[in-house]
C-alpha cells in the first residue's frame, strides 16, 4: 500500500476513534487539522465539524439537503464557518457592553471537545462541551429523521451570570424569491437595519431586499418552498426570541466567506435569545434552548 502522509494521518486518526466512533460515523478525510465527523445513517446524512460543534449539513434519507453551506467558508480555528447550525454562545450580535469581543459570542470560532457518539436505529448522536469564564456548554445534536439542536448552559461560579445566544440556523432554499416563512404573522419585530424601528409583520415573511430582524416570538416557522415541494419546520424550545436575516445583493458582495450570488440560496431562520431576553444563570443554575427542524412535504 502506497499511503501519502495525509492519507496516512488519516488512517492512523480513523484507527485511533474506531472503537469510539459508532458505524453510522466516520470522520472527513479533507483535513486531519480541522476534524468533520461524516454521519451516513439509515434515517439521514449529516457532516458536524469539530469546530464550534457546528452541523454543516443535515438531511433526512431520499431528501434533498436542509441546511445551506458556503462554498466559500473559511474552515480556520477562530473564524465561524458561513454556515449549517453555528452555535452563537453566550450572546447573540455584539457584546452588551465590551466592544472589544466578538460578535456572536466564543462559541463558533474555536474547537469543543467531543464528549460522545452514539447510535440507534433512529439516529446518531453527538454531545460537545466547551466553557468561557465561569460558564460551560454543552450541545448534544441528534441527527435522525429530525434534527434537534439541545445547547446547555451551567453557571459554575460563585455569582449571577447573564446568558444569550442563538440557533443560527442557514436554511437552503430553491430559491429567496421563491420562497416564504409562516408563523411570525402579527408579531412585532425589531428592523435591525437603520434606522432600528420596531414594526410589525403583516402576512407571511417574504424577501425583497436586505432583512435583519429580532422577532419577539418563539413560533413555530414554516419556511415554504413550493419549487422543492417541501416545508422546513423549525421549532424551538428556551428561545423567547426569532431572528430572521438575508444580507441580498450588497451585503453578501462585503462578505468575503459568501458568493455574491448565493444570498439567493439561502435563509437564516434563528431560534435566539437576546440580550432584551437575556437569562439571569444563579450559581449551579443551568439552561437549555434548543431546535428541532423536520420536514413536511408542501401539498399546493
Ligand atoms: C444575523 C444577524 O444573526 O447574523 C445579522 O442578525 C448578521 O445582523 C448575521 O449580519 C451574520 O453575522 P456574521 O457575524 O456571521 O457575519
Amino acid at each position: 500500500m502506497n499511503l501519502e502522509w495525509q492519507d496516512f494521518k488519516w488512517t492512523l486518526r480513523c484507527f485511533a476513534n474506531m472503537y469510539d466512533l459508532p458505524i453510522s460515523v466516520c470522520l472527513s478525510r479533507e483535513d486531519v487539522n480541522f476534524p468533520i465527523f461524516e454521519i451516513d445513517h439509515a434515517k439521514c446524512q449529516g457532516r458536524i465539524a469539530l469546530h464550534g460543534a457546528q452541523v454543516l449539513a443535515w438531511h433526512p434519507v431520499d431528501t434533498a439537503e436542509v441546511l445551506y453551506l458556503s462554498p466559500q467558508s473559511h474552515y480556520t480555528e477562530g473564524k465561524a464557518i458561513r454556515g449549517g447550525i453555528p452555535l452563537c454562545w453566550p450572546w447573540f450580535s455584539a457584546h452588551a457592553s465590551d466592544p472589544t469581543m466578538p460578535s456572536h459570542g466564543f462559541a463558533r470560532s474555536r474547537f469543543w471537545g467531543l464528549e460522545s457518539v452514539s447510535e440507534t436505529q433512529e439516529a446518531v448522536t453527538f454531545r460537545f462541551a466547551t466553557k468561557w469564564r465561569e460558564l460551560a456548554a454543552s450541545v448534544e445534536i441528534i441527527l435522525g429523521d429530525t434534527l434537534e439542536v439541545r445547547l446547555t448552559t451551567l453557571n459554575m461560579g460563585e455569582a449571577h451570570e447573564l446568558l444569550g445566544g442563538a440557533l443560527h440556523s442557514y436554511f437552503r432554499v430553491s430559491d429567496i424569491s421563491d420562497i416564504s416563512a409562516e408563523g411570525l404573522e402579527n408579531s412585532i419585530y425589531l428592523d435591525v437595519l437603520p434606522p432600528q424601528q420596531y414594526k410589525r409583520q403583516v402576512g407571511a415573511v417574504r424577501i425583497v431586499e436586505e432583512f435583519d430582524a429580532n422577532f419577539s416570538s418563539d413560533a413555530v416557522v414554516r419556511i415554504i418552498d413550493a419549487p422543492l415541494k417541501r416545508v422546513v419546520v423549525v421549532e424551538k424550545s428556551g428561545c423567547p426570541s426569532t431572528v430572521v436575516w438575508n444580507p441580498w445583493i450588497d451585503k453578501a458582495r462585503s462578505m468575503q466567506d459568501l458568493p455574491d450570488e448565493d444570498y439567493r440560496k439561502f435563509l437564516c431562520v434563528e431560534p435566539a435569545v437576546l440580550h432584551s431576553d437575556a437569562i439571569t444563570l444563579a450559581p449551579g443554575e443551568s439552561y437549555t434552548f434548543s431546535t428541532k427542524i423536520r420536514l413536511e412535504a408542501h401539498e399546493k
